[in-house]
């Protein structure tokens, strides 16, 4: 197997990333993404938007053979899971708010905010998000898991790389197997590797379809 280094070197246009994305099922098994580069692109990512920036996404990254291989059953035996580079698995934190601390003190300390703010977000943060019920919980970390998928999916695309999320594949299963714990809800899993064959294309309902001004009458 062979690590090889960035497929491009020129970094293509916000236009191109977004339109020449497409989900790719299938995957030069032979090419690995290293860590480093994996850990650039999370970087990026990382930048995602969240609810009052408590970032709950966690990533399990299964770049191992083996690992890959018993994941495979587990996401219906779809082959992107083995070829790929790596799957990872996109975990949101529904006790994220712990961590509250940690990053408004990071933005007090880098002069985001003053003493006063921190305080106030750390207080309401551990207030708020500690007390909410489960399944409004969940959803939060379902809608910020999906903004960091997104992200992850395009930061791939700019690097010359393709991905595919995957929601096909027995939740459960992955947590028993993979010892995740109770508090991280498992997302999607997206796997990311070299393209051995183009995505095929895909329609999108139109603009007019979609979208709707001031008066939402669908
Ligand atoms: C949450 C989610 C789950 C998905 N699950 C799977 C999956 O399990 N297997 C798969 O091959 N594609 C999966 N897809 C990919 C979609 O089929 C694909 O995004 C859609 O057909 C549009 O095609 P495009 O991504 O190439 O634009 C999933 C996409 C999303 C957003």
């Amino acid at each position: 197997m062979s690590t090889t280094q960035a497929v491009q070197t020129q970094t293509p246009s916000y236009a191109e990333v977004v339109q020449g994305r497409r989900s790719v099922r299938h995957y030069d098994p032979s090419f690995t993404i290293s860590r480093d580069e994996l850990k650039d692109l999370f970087a990026e990512a990382l930048k995602a938007p969240s609810s009052s920036n408590l970032q709950p996404w966690r990533f399990l990254v299964i770049d191992s053979p083996e690992l890959k291989q018993k994941l495979l059953p587990i996401a219906n035996n779809q082959q992107q899971v083995v070829d790929a580079s790596a799957v990872i698995a996109v975990l949101g934190d529904v006790e994220s708010y712990k961590l509250g601390e940690t990053i408004y003190n990071r933005a007090y300390e880098a002069g985001y905010m003053p003493e006063a703010t921190r305080d106030m977000f750390i207080a309401n943060s551990t207030k708020i998000y500690g007390n909410l019920p489960p399944e409004i919980a969940r959803k939060i970390v379902y809608t910020d898991g999906g903004l960091v998928s997104m992200q992850i999916m395009l930061s791939a695309k700019a690097r010359g790389y393709d991905t595919v999320p995957m929601g096909g594949y027995n939740a459960q299963k992955f947590v028993e197997e993979f010892k995740i714990g109770e508090r991280y809800v498992p997302i999607m899993l997206i796997a990311i590797g070299k393209a051995a064959q183009e995505g095929h294309p895909s329609v999108r309902l139109t603009v007019d379809e979609v979208v709707r001004w001031n008066e939402f009458d669908f």
